[in-house]
């Protein structure tokens, strides 16, 4: 049975994978390879839910504070720009490149976003 810690250190692996294959995809170049693709977006997907799983009940217990509230919307506000522009990002129309751009700016952000929502959760609970 996963316990917090584990579904934590599975969500930030399976992000890690989603930045590897991201930047594999982007070397391949266009055409996109649909088994590389594939394997991005759905690890992405695997990631954010389990990263929404492991923080969802330390946050209902311990996300008192400014700082934490804007830390964690942040950090989903860059989650929902890595699927929406690479939802756009998918289709092989021409697009201006800052859409690529914030899609390999928005990973950083969301990191370093959640490595602070984190520091506060164990700082304020022992819910981990
Ligand atoms: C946690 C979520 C995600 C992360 C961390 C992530 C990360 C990345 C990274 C680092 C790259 C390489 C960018 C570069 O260096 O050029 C990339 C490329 C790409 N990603 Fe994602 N991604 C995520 C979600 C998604 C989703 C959900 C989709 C599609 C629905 C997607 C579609 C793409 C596409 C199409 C490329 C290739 C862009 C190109 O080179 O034209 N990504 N991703």
């Amino acid at each position: 049975m996963l316990t917090l810690n584990n579904k934590l250190i599975t969500a930030g692996a399976l992000l890690l994978i989603s930045i590897i294959t991201g930047i594999w995809l982007s070397h391949i170049g266009r055409p996109l390879n649909t088994m590389i693709f594939t394997i991005h977006k759905l690890i992405a997907l695997a990631g954010a839910i389990f990263l929404v799983i492991a923080l969802y009940n330390p946050f209902k217990t311990a996300s008192d504070g400014p700082v934490i509230m804007i830390l964690t919307a942040l950090a989903a506000l860059f989650l929902l720009t890595l699927f929406v522009t690479g939802g756009v990002l998918s289709s092989e129309k021409s697009l201006p490149g800052f859409v690529l751009l914030l899609h390999k700016i928005s990973p950083a952000v969301m990191i370093l976003a959640l490595s602070g929502v984190i520091y506060l959760l164990i700082q304020k609970s022992s819910a981990f």
